[in-house]
């Protein structure tokens, strides 16, 4: 771990998770708990460094703490990032605050489902992917592999990717998910060059004591490909978030338009 100035780095992690709209449980957005935040933005900030960046989905904001400490804090973290999630809230969030801070040149988010193929755009135009996805704790592994799938069809050849996902000992699937993502990836001609296991833990009420890794991905061998993204099938749909937690919605819809408008979440009684 490099040295930097804790207090900087505190509140600087800080003012982004002080901007992101509250964690929808059913959708498997469960933030990641402050302090490692930090160490994972660190790490993240060296796998990724100078590189063109796609997160599919992120919540947790880990994009904004990269963009937002790379500068004065870090002095390293990658050279832009593309945000892709399906909740509005989190796209508005990220592209108010990049505004705030004058960092729209390096980071942006805009609304995608993971179950609709990856814009044509997107197609093998990055360096490098992030993704922390809903762990799929009852579909053997596929949701990961449907957000690291969009993550390897929006990168060409010599790209990384940074996959966090569920590891702790208390719950044999997330081992045998361990299991099949890595070996989903070395048939993509990814080869595993690093792993911080047992690494976060989360804001989660029914296993508080959860744990995630964080893996980072090399493409060892890359065909370039003409596009070819395709839908989820159906059983990749079934349980998606948890069991007869299918994936039904395309979007999380933004009700306050990034705080423009009056909260839903409460009523004024006059005097
Ligand atoms: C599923 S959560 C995983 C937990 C993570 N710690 C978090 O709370 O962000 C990761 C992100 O994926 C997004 N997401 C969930 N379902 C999605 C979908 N079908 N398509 C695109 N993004 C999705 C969520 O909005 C969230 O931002």
């Amino acid at each position: 771990v490099a040295s930097f100035d804790l207090l900087k780095a505190l509140n600087a992690i800080s003012d982004v998770v002080q901007n992101r709209p509250p964690a929808i449980r059913v959708f498997d957005q469960i933030y990641m708990k402050f302090g490692d935040m930090l160490l994972q933005t660190e790490h993240a900030s060296r796998v990724l460094d100078k590189k063109k960046t796609i997160f599919i989905g992120d919540g947790d904001a880990v994009g904004l703490c990269l963009m937002h400490l790379k500068k004065d804090i870090f002095q390293r973290g990658p050279a832009s990032i593309l945000v892709l999630d399906f909740d509005e809230r989190i796209v508005n969030s990220v592209n108010s605050f990049a505004h705030k801070h004058r960092l729209e040149k390096s980071i942006g988010a805009e609304l995608y489902n993971v179950a609709d193929p990856l814009p044509k755009k997107y197609w093998e135009k990055f360096e490098a992917f992030y993704t922390n996805p809903p762990f799929g704790a009852n579909n053997e592994g596929r949701s990961v592999w449907a957000f690291m799938r969009r993550g390897i069809e929006a990168t060409k050849e010599k790209s990384v990717g940074c996959v966090v996902m569920a590891d702790y000992p208390g719950v044999s699937w997330s081992k045998q998910n361990i299991h099949k993502i890595q070996t989903m990836a070395l048939k993509h001609g990814f080869a595993m060059s690093e792993m911080l296991p047992e690494f976060h833990h989360y804001h989660l009420d029914d296993v508080p004591e959860l744990t995630s890794c964080s893996i980072t991905f090399e493409k060892v061998n890359h065909k370039k490909q003409s596009y070819g993204s395709k839908p989820l099938d159906g059983e990749t749909l079934k349980n998606f978030y948890g069991r007869s937690n299918p994936l039904i919605f395309k979007y999380v819809r933004d009700l306050r338009n990034d705080n423009k408008y009056e909260s839903q979440d409460y009523r004024l009684e006059r005097l």
